[in-house]
């Protein structure tokens, strides 16, 4: 029996990237999925990949921006498979054009990313809530980003609005968790996902990798596991919480290769 059977998954920009990773490892473990995404072909296209690996999922069109959609697509989900029991808020949005340091940023990205970042995880949090309430209870996981945790010299709101995300991810697992709902969150370092390759020069992975402890990048899969472990009745005694994944970049004292290299010339 998969990890995840009988539960029913809403999985937010899971046409690509780690959205869909998830979207695949979910319909693996057992659970009915349904992929929402601005890229509505995009969503029907890996909908029709999981149906013809023998699992149960449909794609349909959701704009994280817009409340109304949100709401349409958790209707949806309930209409199609009677419960909703998992909602992964997973949609994010960066610019690295217009989201600058707090002088310079484009103040109108601000709150373009803040809606889409944050709001969108109130908004369908609001609306999945009664129906996991419903069901019995259920679990919501949320993206952040290890730029909640480390600043940066520009992507001010991109960084703010994962912070955000890490603080109401408490709140929710502290309001609903009588009601048997839990919410957690995953915490992503780099993580090479097609938009991440299409963004970064092969130069600038390699450098990205040698400050990672473990010797690889992170891949979508990498937080797709987590996020199922977290979907799954096995992280029945943990809300709150966001795992931080991000392969030990963060792990070590900045000056740690200052000092190997010190130790290496005093050698
Ligand atoms: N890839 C990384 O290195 C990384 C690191 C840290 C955090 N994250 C976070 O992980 C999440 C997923 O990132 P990814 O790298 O897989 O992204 P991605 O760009 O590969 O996929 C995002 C998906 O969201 C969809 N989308 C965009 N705007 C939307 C909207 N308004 N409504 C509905 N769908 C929309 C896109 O069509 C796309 O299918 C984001 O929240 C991101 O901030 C990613």
């Amino acid at each position: 029996m998969g990890r995840l059977e009988g539960k029913v998954a809403l999985i937010t920009g899971g046409a690509s990237g780690i959205g869909l990773s998830t979207a695949k490892l979910m319909a693996k473990e057992g659970a009915k999925v349904v992929i929402g995404d601005f890229n509505e072909e995009g969503a029907k296209q890996a909908a029709n990949e999981i149906i013809a690996d023998g699992g149960e999922a449909s794609g349909i069109f959701l704009d994280a921006s817009v409340q109304e959609s949100i709401k349409d697509a958790i209707d949806y989900t309930v209409n199609k498979y009677n419960s909703l029991t998992i909602l992964y808020n997973n949609v994010g949005l960066t610019n690295l054009q217009k989201d600058l340091d707090v002088v310079n940023i484009d103040l109108d990205e601000w709150d373009r990313l803040m809606n889409v970042n944050l709001k969108s995880v109130v908004v369908g949090s609001r609306y999945a809530i009664p129906h996991m309430k419903d069901a019995g209870g259920g679990s919501i996981i949320n993206t952040a980003s290890m730029a909640a945790f480390a600043s940066d010299s520009i992507r001010s709101a991109y960084g703010a609005s994962k912070a955000a995300v890490v603080h109401l991810t408490k709140y929710i697992a502290t309001q609903y968790g009588k009601d048997n709902i839990r919410c957690n969150g995953v915490a992503p370092g780099l993580i090479l996902t097609p938009a991440a390759k299409n963004n970064l020069s092969e130069d600038l992975q390699a450098e990205f990798e040698k400050h990672n402890a473990l010797p690889y990048h992170g891949e979508p899969d990498d937080i797709g596991h987590a996020v199922v472990f977290l979907a799954s009745d096995e992280s029945k005694f943990m809300t709150g919480q966001t795992l931080q994944i991000e392969g030990g970049h963060y792990l070590a004292n900045p000056t740690t290769p200052f000092f190997n290299e010190l130790a290496k010339k005093n050698k």
